[in-house]
């Protein structure tokens, strides 16, 4: 069981900024990603919608005899983990936006997230806001459009400054000194980001822990790699292959990009 591969799902390219993070802190895990990019973005579909393609990316991974898998994605994770825990015997790992850390540390006491409207508007989303956060202002934004102009490779467009422009400055507006990425496709847009709020204002995502906690559940169920040779990457997409190789350099010989249509 220790040397099968961690399994990732999201709904394209962005799942694979999770994906570097646990890889850096467990280089000998082999691992499985697989990006819906066909079917995203899932941000403005139903909890039904997102449930049914969670469902369907977990049996993928399971079938390449994935050990672990980690839902590398916001809005699965806050609209369909508790049902696939419920549905599959294996542990699962999730991402939900880091409210908690922003809102104790805060000075200005108001916070910024920017996420998917699935996220926004999940239960499981609105009961850590309200357990962190009721003492504090949050800005709640949606990041509209940015997960498609990611996932053409857009990361640089004048139409993804245009609308980060907005979005942060409704934030800013409130004074905002933390602004927490509830979507794993926007760590790619960090250093634009960075140029629109300069040095005062921190921006943070959950990348390193959802990793440290894949690292602790497979040290727990004694599932780390026992096997200290080199680890080999699958990647999957039924979306085009250039974005996905793109957002992953450098690349390395371990790593397999396959486009297949789940
Ligand atoms: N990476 C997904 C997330 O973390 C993107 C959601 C989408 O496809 O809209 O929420």
């Amino acid at each position: 069981m220790s040397n099968q591969p961690i399994g990732f799902f999201d709904s394209g390219v962005g799942g694979t900024s999770i994906w570097k993070e646990v890889h850096q802190l467990l280089p000998f895990e082999h691992t499985i990603y697989l990006a819906d990019s066909k079917n995203a973005p899932y941000g403005e579909k139903s909890k039904e919608t997102i449930l049914s393609y969670s469902i369907k990316n977990t049996e993928f991974l399971l079938n390449k005899g994935c050990k672990l898998i980690v839902v590398a994605c916001n809005t699965a994770t806050t609209n369909a983990i508790k049902e696939l825990r419920s549905m599959f015997d294996v542990p699962f790992i999730g991402i939900e936006p880091a409210i908690k850390p922003a809102a104790l540390n805060s000075k200005t006491n108001a916070i910024g997230i920017l996420a998917t409207k699935g996220t926004l508007s999940s239960e499981l989303f609105t009961r850590t806001s309200e357990k962190f956060a009721s003492h504090i202002t949050v800005v709640e934004q949606v990041g509209e459009g940015l997960v498609e102009l990611i996932e053409s490779g857009k990361l640089n467009s004048t139409e993804t400054k245009k609308l980060l422009k907005k979005y942060i400055g409704t934030m800013l507006a409130l004074k905002t000194d933390y602004i927490v990425l509830g979507c794993t496709h926007y760590p790619y847009l960090i250093p634009q980001i960075k140029e629109i709020v300069g040095p005062e204002v921190t921006i943070i995502d959950s990348g390193n822990a959802v990793a440290l906690q894949t690292k602790n559940i497979l040290s727990q169920y004694s599932m780390l790699n026992s096997d200290k040779t080199k680890s080999r990457h699958h990647f999957f997409t039924n979306g085009t292959i250039d974005v996905l190789s793109t957002i992953l350099e450098p690349l390395t010989p371990e790593m397999l990009i396959k486009y297949e249509d789940f």
